[in-house]
């Protein structure tokens, strides 16, 4: 049987995905007028770049409100497993995911929908599953958060039975402490009958023991890749003491420019025309959301003291801003403590990836961490 999220599974030591794109903004907090407009043409545009040039993922932000300022970051933003059968039909080698949030969409209605989208893109779907943190969205739906390691424990459920109905092995009947469903079935399941890879972003103990016990690819944050080696060890031994193998992952903002004063003089651009009241407003959400947490992460969340470029570029996640050489050592930095991918966001995804393409992956494969134009195939 072919291999399912073949690109993801097999090929390159560091596999590189884009993260954000479905998403207006996508990851930066600025208000400069090439900010990313995330309309069909150009999401479908971008997908169809990336998958040329070899790129092995493209991942969304499941968001349903804007986080306010002066240009709304992320308030308009395409339904993920919708855009994801969109963009699947329109590519032929990329994985796609979706990005689900366990307490709005019902694990029936979800497995459904995914299988659906799965056949479209013939075993290339994959899933990002996100218990929640943004209470403005809660609100929105009525729907109350549970305490931060009980939305995980429904994320369990959510998944078991995901995966359960994906099996074939119904029907069945679930009496848990969040779903108490009753002869349970759904067909059809994913193409050739396995399931899609999963993500997953966990960062506190709890969600970091989930994706560990759950994920194929464990997003986790760094605030330099050398402090990170250890838990990036770590999280992969964990894993193969339950005879799993994880990924590990995570997301990295972009300037590439021809020298480093272009890259360090665009990103003081974009810090003068940082959107600080839709900056402000995520900090809030997040130091709310981290407000009992005693962990590192959720002490950092709720004092917010991510470096401002990070901030604007990416959010806090960390970043590579130089010229080609510059970027493509950074990349390869990461890879050594044992990253094996990385999202990558841009300003404008779609002028700034084709620079990137022609100058940093051909670095990268001379560094030796990806393969020309590495197709990996079924036999
Ligand atoms: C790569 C990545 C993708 C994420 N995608 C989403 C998303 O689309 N929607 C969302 O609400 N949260 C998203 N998150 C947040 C995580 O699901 C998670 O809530 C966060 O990392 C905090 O972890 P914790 O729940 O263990 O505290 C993402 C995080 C990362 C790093």
């Amino acid at each position: 049987m072919a291999v399912r999220n073949l690109a993801l599974v097999r090929g390159n030591g560091l596999k590189l995905g884009l993260f954000g794109a479905n998403c207006s903004n996508g990851r930066s907090y600025t208000t400069v007028p090439e900010r990313w407009d995330a309309s069909w043409e150009h999401n479908l545009q971008l997908a169809q770049l990336a998958d040329r040039v070899g790129l092995e993922c493209i991942v969304p932000i499941a968001r349903w409100k804007g986080y306010g300022g002066q240009t709304n970051v992320n308030g308009s933003s395409f339904e993920s497993i919708a855009w994801a059968c969109g963009l699947l039909a329109g590519t032929r080698r990329i994985n796609v995911f979706c990005t689900v949030h366990v307490p709005l969409i019902h694990p029936i209605v979800a497995a459904k929908q995914m299988a659906t989208v799965d056949h479209v893109g013939q075993g290339r779907l994959g899933v990002n599953v996100v218990c929640g943190w943004n209470e403005d969205e809660f609100h929105m739906f009525g729907v109350d958060k549970h305490e931060h390691d009980d939305r995980y424990a429904q994320g369990e459920e959510w998944w078991n039975i995901i995966r359960r109905v994906w099996s074939g092995d119904v029907p069945f009947d679930f009496c848990g402490r969040f779903y108490q469903l009753g002869m349970v079935q759904g067909e059809p399941r994913p193409f050739e009958g396995e399931r899609p890879i999963m993500m997953n972003a966990g960062s506190s103990p709890r969600g970091r023991t989930f994706a560990i016990e759950n994920s194929d690819m464990h997003f986790d944050g760094v605030r330099s890749p050398e402090a990170s080696l250890d838990r990036v060890a770590e999280t992969k031994a964990r894993a193969r003491n339950l005879a799993r193998e994880v990924q590990l992952w995570t997301p990295v903002g972009i300037i590439c420019r021809p020298s480093q004063r272009e890259a360090d003089e665009y990103i003081n651009y974009l810090v003068e025309h940082a959107d600080w009241g839709a900056l402000g407003h995520l900090a809030e959400l997040h130091a709310n959301d981290a407000r009992d947490r005693t962990d590192a992460e959720g002490v950092h969340r709720r004092r917010g003291d991510e470096p401002t470029e990070r901030q604007v570029l990416a959010r806090g996640s960390y970043c590579a801003i130089g010229d080609p050489d510059y970027v493509t050592s950074e990349l390869v930095r990461l890879h050594r403590v044992g990253f094996d991918g990385l999202v990558l966001n841009f300003v404008n995804y779609l002028d700034e990836l084709p620079y990137f393409a022609e100058e940093v992956l051909p670095r990268l494969e001379r560094a030796g961490v990806r393969y020309s134009g590495t197709v990996v195939k079924n036999s």
